[in-house]
């Protein structure tokens, strides 16, 4: 697909559920007793993953008409699977799924597509593995295909290296099935969804600062989950409405969980002008965004808020790169085990397009624009398969001198299907 410069973008847009959640949901469904409806959840293919490996451990699931509608069988109703576990490009469901399929007693193979077949398992092998499961990587590598033999657990402490989410939540649900209680310690505190969806559900979870502990062998009834917006997707127009020029763009019924909204701390302090409205805060959080164009400046990224916005750093660089002054971002040495490794991803393409960049062991460097000239060039743009750097480099297109090619474009389908035509509905320039 080919991007050129855009005028303005103006109007308004309700961007698709938020993706984390929507995984949440269908997990917690399926371990509940009862009906559990999701509405707005998110149609990517990450997602229609996880609920492809929950029907082939026998749970119903219809997807009509917007609405999700899980039977729950309960925590001991999942059935062995009749073949491997396909969790296609999601992190998520791979590593979220694995706490689950470590207390089942049953043996489990999962795997996924080339991505997933290169991202550490071993932060969940190491745990699980405490607690009892035999879990092992088939190719003896740290990654999946992973087989699991599921065993009774015994209730842990643990103290996690990583601040991440799928540690945490995977340790959780292996947790809901342990001898005693468990607990997860993480370095910063990781998004807190299941945490607080677990609970909604019956789970008995009680968090102290970075530590999560649960209570095992709940009776978890199914629940309505009303799916926020994902702040991750719009993400990408926050940076559009601040970035193009003359740009106003109203984001309705956006997620803005404090473990997530890293974001709008960052572009404010970058003087970018986002008002929230409309703000909800029964269970997760919610606000209208309003963004106005802004020219922005550098910032340092650092310490505790890289977990809450570890998705949103490519396009915070993009942000960075068309800022005034320089942008540090540190400790994200993440980034180099997401989709993509997206601290080389990311210098290779910005380099494309003229931004001076220098990766370092956690973070990059970004040089910004001179004052004058326009701050980036188009270019052909290598996506390495991430949804999340094709999206990037949509919207750096927008503020690019000259056409911008990223024929890599459809794998934006893992989290934002509808990405592009939203973004046309806001510019009739693209
Ligand atoms: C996620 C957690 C984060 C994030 C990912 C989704 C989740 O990963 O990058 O896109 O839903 O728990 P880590 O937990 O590995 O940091």
């Amino acid at each position: 697909m080919k991007f050129q410069k855009a005028n303005c973008l103006k109007g308004e847009i309700t961007v698709p559920g938020d993706k984390s959640i929507s995984h949440r949901a269908v997990m917690f469904g399926a371990l509940s007793e009862g009906k559990t409806e999701i509405i707005n959840f998110l149609q990517g293919a990450d997602c229609l993953s996880t609920i492809g490996c929950f029907r082939r451990l026998g749970i119903e699931i219809e997807n009509e008409n917007h609405i999700i509608t899980i039977q729950g069988k309960g925590l001991d109703g999942l059935c062995a699977p009749s073949g491997v576990l396909d969790t296609g490009n999601s992190g998520t469901t791979t590593r979220l799924i694995s706490g689950i399929l470590s207390a089942q007693p049953f043996t489990s193979t999962l795997t996924g597509d080339a991505s997933i077949q290169t991202r550490p398992m071993k932060r969940i092998i190491e745990p699980l593995s405490l607690m009892g499961v035999h879990i092992e990587s088939l190719h003896h590598n740290g990654c999946a295909p992973l087989l699991i033999e599921g065993q009774p657990l015994k209730g842990i402490h643990y103290h996690s290296k990583v601040a991440s989410a799928q540690v945490k939540s995977a340790i959780l649900l292996a947790g809901l099935y342990a001898d005693g209680e468990t607990s997860v310690t993480e370095p910063t505190l990781s998004r807190n969804h299941s945490e607080l969806m677990l609970r909604s559900f019956g789970a008995d979870i009680k968090t102290d600062g970075n530590t999560a502990t649960i209570i095992p062998r709940p009776r978890l009834t199914g629940q309505k989950i009303n799916v926020p917006g994902d702040i991750s997707s719009a993400a990408y127009f926050i940076a559009a409405g601040l970035l193009v020029p003359g740009s106003d763009i109203l984001i309705r019924n956006v997620g803005i969980n404090p473990t997530r909204a890293g974001i709008l701390k960052v572009a404010k302090a970058m003087g970018g002008h986002i008002c929230l409205l409309n703000e909800n805060r029964d269970g997760e959080p919610t606000a209208d965004l309003h963004i106005t164009y802004s020219p922005l400046h550098g910032t340092v990224i650092e310490g505790e808020i890289i977990p809450t916005l570890i998705d949103e750093l490519p396009i915070i660089a993009i942000m960075a790169a068309a800022a005034e002054g320089t942008t540090i971002i540190k400790d994200a040495a993440e980034l180099k085990v997401k989709e993509s490794n997206r601290i080389d991803v990311m210098v290779q393409n910005l380099s494309a397009m003229g931004c001076s960049v220098t990766a370092t062991e956690d973070g990059m460097i970004i040089e910004g624009k001179t004052p004058g000239v326009p701050p980036l060039k188009g270019a052909l743009i290598h996506t390495h398969a991430d949804h999340r750097i094709a999206m990037s480099f949509a919207i750096a297109a927008l503020i690019a001198q000259g056409e911008t090619e990223i024929p890599d474009s459809g794998c934006v389908s893992i989290s934002y299907p509808s990405f592009y035509s939203d973004l046309h509905s806001l510019s009739e320039s693209i």
